[in-house]
């Protein structure tokens, strides 16, 4: 599958320092639209780097749009992180620490993106 970046950030944005932010074709049509839904299998991703330009690799963000029901009150998105050394999972499903933290009328109004554009 093919991304298509979104944004990036360099030292100083709002959650961590150096980041880019990638989403699928399918998605991108919807993602800059205010108050449209993404389609399910919409896949978006934050890459998160250690330096500003972007070529030291910490891990990955990643929101998946499940079918209607998964977890109904919270968009029904599947959350995940994953650690780049080891490529390990550690965080996954409906993973309330994101939530919460994504869970504010600026993110839940894009259908729970957070990203400043
Ligand atoms: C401390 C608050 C906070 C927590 C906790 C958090 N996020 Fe985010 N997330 C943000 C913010 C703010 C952005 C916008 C980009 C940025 O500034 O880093 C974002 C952006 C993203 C993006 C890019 C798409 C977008 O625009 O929203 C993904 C994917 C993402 N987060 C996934 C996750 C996952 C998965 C978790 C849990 C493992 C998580 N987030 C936990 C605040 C948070």
């Amino acid at each position: 599958m093919t991304f298509e970046h979104i944004s990036s950030y360099g030292a100083g944005t709002p959650s961590i320092s150096n980041i880019r932010v990638v989403t699928s074709p399918e998605a991108m049509a919807s993602y800059r639209v205010e108050g449209r839904t993404l389609p399910v299998g919409s896949i978006v991703i934050k890459e998160e780097y250690a330096d500003p330009t972007c070529s030291t690799i910490i891990g990955w963000t990643v929101m998946r749009k499940e079918p209607a029901g998964y977890d109904a009150s919270h968009g029904d998105w599947h959350w995940q992180r994953v650690r780049a050394s080891d490529r390990q999972v550690l965080e996954d499903g409906r993973v309330t620490r994101c939530i919460s933290c994504h869970d504010t009328p600026a993110c839940t109004s894009r259908d729970w993106q957070c990203t400043q554009m």
